[in-house]
């Protein structure tokens, strides 16, 4: 197992992505702590993660402001007495038509997608720099990170500007032997993204149009890049985005 020893915090588990990454690390023998705005998540995910042997602690709270984003490090560390690997995995869109995006959509979008993972990530990098110890940052983006999208203005800048976090935060973290790199998933197979389609075979059909191997991501997909990314076979990798989008993205772009 690649992560034996070390402890991750996953933000804003869910039930798709989020939970397949949660267990995915635990399977690779971290012990986890998960967060998510919502009470209800907890239960469901920390049964997958201790079903592995591992330990998994669930903490309650919105990421987005400076207090927050620092006490739900704080107590992640608490859990388990440290941190290695911080997966900034929670997000929030809202689609609306540019004109229509109101002040308090914009704010909501852009403090979760964007400052939570800003202070989250300020906090995990002062644990470790005060304890000499290297570790590994992993942004789950989109392909929105570069792919402009109608409709998704304000999701689409947040995962635009996590890009350039993560370039910045990979140079500037370097000498701290900390590793920065962000996960872009396609089009995922994931309950809200699932009712959607599922309701209309034809937009189902029009999105695989643009996906050359023809299908949707799992949320497996996803887990399995990041467990590559916060393993050693990783250690020379920063910088990079690791796009999980069965070709979606450069057909689209090209
Ligand atoms: N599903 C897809 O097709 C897809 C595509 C591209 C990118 N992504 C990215 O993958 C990640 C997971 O997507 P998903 O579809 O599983 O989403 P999801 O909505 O199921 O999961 C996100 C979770 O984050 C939590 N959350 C949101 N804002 C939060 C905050 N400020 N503080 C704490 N918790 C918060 C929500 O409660 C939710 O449970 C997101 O970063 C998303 O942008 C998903």
């Amino acid at each position: 197992m690649n992560l034996e020893g070390k402890v991750a915090l996953v933000t804003g588990e869910g039930m798709g992505v989020g939970e397949a990454i949660a267990e995915r690390l635990a399977r690779e023998g971290a012990d986890v702590v998960i967060d998510n705005r919502a009470r209800g998540y907890g239960p469901g995910v920390l049964r997958r993660v201790r079903a592995t042997g591992r330990r998994g602690v669930f903490l309650q709270g919105a990421l987005g402001t400076v207090g927050d984003d620092f006490r739900m490090v704080a107590h992640g560390i608490e859990a388990f007495g440290k941190l290695d690997i911080l997966v900034n995995h929670a997000a929030m869109e809202k689609q609306a038509d540019f004109w229509n995006v109101s002040e308090a959509e914009y704010d909501a979008v852009l403090r979760g997608n964007l400052k939570g993972v800003f202070f989250a990530t300020q906090a995990f990098v002062r644990h470790l720099r005060e304890n000499k110890r290297p570790g590994k940052i992993i942004n789950i983006s989109s392909v929105h990170e570069e792919l402009p999208a109608p409709r998704f203005s304000a999701c689409c800048i947040s995962k635009g500007g996590l890009r350039m976090l993560m370039r910045s935060l990979a140079i500037e973290l370097a000498p701290l032997g900390i590793t920065v790199n962000n996960v872009a998933p396609g089009a995922i197979e994931t309950p809200p993204l699932n009712s959607r389609l599922l309701d209309s075979p034809d937009l189902l059909r029009a999105l695989l149009d643009h996906i050359p191997l023809n299908h949707l991501g799992e949320p497996a997909d996803v887990a399995g890049a990041v467990a590559f990314l916060a393993s050693p076979d990783a250690d020379y990798i920063t910088g990079a985005t690791l796009i999980v989008d069965g070709g979606l993205l450069w057909n689209r772009a090209g």
